[in-house]
């Protein structure tokens, strides 16, 4: 039999068939600690919790082609400044309203959950709820009873879930956490408001045009 070629023989490719496991692990190990070191609150993508005590802005970045969050001056959620400690624990209250209260049935958080209702990445930003003085009180209100509001004309209306004065609060400060990570510009029709000179405050006037379903 004639001699054996070396890319042929069992022991190359069991050999191979290790080094390319053992690369491929190294290279799993890394890109954990890399994704978990990305997406961890106080990443220069994820903001730090105590973000919620001052304006979220977001200018457009030319290079990137799309707006990107930029952290503004001092603008405490509910005239409140907290410590990185109370607002991370406002924030996760929130996060678990959000979850406790099945957001995503309707709704997408950062792209994921259903598209029954708008996402809710930037929803902190939605010019509808008025002017900065305003804006969290009208969430609260909106979060609350959102069933005589129409808020946007999609026609369709959110129901009332039964949640708190407390868990609405937790759930904007954790909709303007959210509002402030770096999402490479998703959602992609978004436009940031002009903050220094926000609209006048929304009413709560239903739009006559819209022909939205009755309220169940
Ligand atoms: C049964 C479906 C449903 C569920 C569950 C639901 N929503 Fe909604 N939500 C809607 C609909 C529909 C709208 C649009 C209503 C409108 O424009 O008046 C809406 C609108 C909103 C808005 C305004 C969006 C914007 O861009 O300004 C916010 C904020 C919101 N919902 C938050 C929540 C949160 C937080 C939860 C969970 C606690 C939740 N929703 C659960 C259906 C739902």
């Amino acid at each position: 039999m004639a001699q054996e070629i070396w890319w042929a023989s069992t022991s190359f490719w069991r050999k191979s068939a290790i080094w390319v496991t053992g690369f491929s692990f190294v290279v799993l190990i890394f890109l954990t600690f890399d994704t978990v070191k990305q997406i961890t609150a106080g990443s220069p993508r994820v903001p730090a919790y105590s973000v919620i005590n001052n304006r979220i802005d977001y200018v457009f970045d030319a290079k990137r082609n799309f707006q990107v969050p930029v952290i503004g001056p001092e603008e405490p959620l509910f005239g409140k400044k907290l410590t990185e400690e109370e607002a991370e624990a406002l924030v996760s209250h929130g996060k678990l309203t959000t979850q406790a209260k099945n957001c995503m049935d309707c709704h997408t958080l950062l792209g994921n959950g259903a598209y029954y209702a708008p996402d809710l990445t930037k929803a902190w930003l939605d010019p509808s709820w008025g002017s900065k003085e305003v804006r969290e009180q009208s969430m609260v209100e909106f979060l609350m009873d959102p069933s005589d509001k129409l808020h946007n004309s999609i026609g369709r209306r959110m129901p009332k879930l039964g949640i708190t004065e407390e868990e609405a609060k937790a759930t904007v400060a954790f909709l303007k956490w959210m509002s402030s990570i770096d999402t490479n510009g998703f959602p992609a029709n978004f436009k940031p408001i002009d903050q220094a000179d926000a609209p006048a405050p929304a009413t709560a006037e239903p739009a006559a045009e819209v022909g939205a379903a009755p309220v169940q």
